[in-house]
């Protein structure tokens, strides 16, 4: 019921933005192009989970989806301008991504970059020890703070959630987190920063470390150092992932 009524609430939306003509020509075009580069199948599909992604805050309660511009943003980072608005990663393909990848039991997930928390709320749905979010917007580790707090009376999750209002390039890694996630949150010059504090982490206390990479566009720069190499790519919904592990020999 409640995918209906969120479908419902998009278009009417949508409809208002754009008028009923330029709405269904704009459709029109959207379903026609991904038919035509996708096929009719995945496109169904892709329609499907664009339906489910658009319903989550409606389920929870929470409020993820509104993008959400740095400028508007009150950030004492000299960062700022490197980073990335806030959207959320969709909610369906990292789903599936959980259901496909392993990690050992004790495994702690950290997503840099958490924005209002939408992969926080569903990390902890999986069987991390604990999981962790690094954001350096103030408001929206208020944002992400209250969505968990709401989420967690209306999933089922666990307590072990930290939202730490930090720059990505600042935060000390502990020794125990092994997956990380980025969903595209800012550009070169922050990704080898945080490449090369990975890579001092390792040092002082090596492990077996997950580097998911969502919407991987400066993928280049992993890929161009020789600590961490790609062990599976996805697109799942339309959504892009690449992982990367390190090698402990
Ligand atoms: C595309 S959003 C991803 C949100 C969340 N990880 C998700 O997947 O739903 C990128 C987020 O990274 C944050 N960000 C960008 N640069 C950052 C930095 N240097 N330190 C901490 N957070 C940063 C932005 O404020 C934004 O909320």
């Amino acid at each position: 019921m409640y995918i209906v009524h969120t479908t419902w609430m998009v278009v009417v939306n949508s409809l208002r933005e754009r008028g009923i003509s330029s709405f269904c020509k704009y459709f029109t075009w959207k379903v026609i192009n991904s038919i035509k580069t996708r096929g009719l199948k995945r496109t169904i599909m892709d329609i499907l989970c664009f339906i489910e992604d658009f319903s989550f805050d409606f389920k929870y309660g929470t409020n993820t989806m509104s993008p959400v511009r740095l400028c508007a943003l009150n950030i004492k980072s000299e960062n700022k301008i490197k980073g990335f608005k806030y959207r959320p990663t969709r909610a369906k393909p990292f789903k599936k991504l959980m259901t496909t990848l392993d990690f050992p039991d004790d495994s702690v997930f950290v997503d840099f970059g958490a924005g209002k928390g939408r992969v926080i709320l569903l990390a902890s749905q999986y069987r991390f020890k604990r999981v962790v979010g690094i954001e350096f917007s103030p408001q929206l580790c208020k944002e992400a703070r209250k969505n968990f707090a709401i989420f967690k009376k209306k999933s089922k999750t666990f307590d072990q959630v930290e939202i730490i209002e930090s720059d990505v390039v600042d935060y000390e890694i502990g020794d125990d987190e092994n997956v990380f996630f980025l969903f595209n949150p800012f550009n070169g010059t922050v990704m080898n920063r945080l490449l090369r504090n990975l890579a001092i982490s390792l040092e002082k206390k090596k492990r077996k470390i997950w580097l998911i990479y969502n919407h991987p566009v400066y993928r280049d720069i992993i890929e161009s150092q020789d600590i961490f190499y790609k062990l599976d790519e996805f697109i799942l919904c339309g959504s892009d992932f690449v992982i990367y592990t390190n090698d402990l020999s």
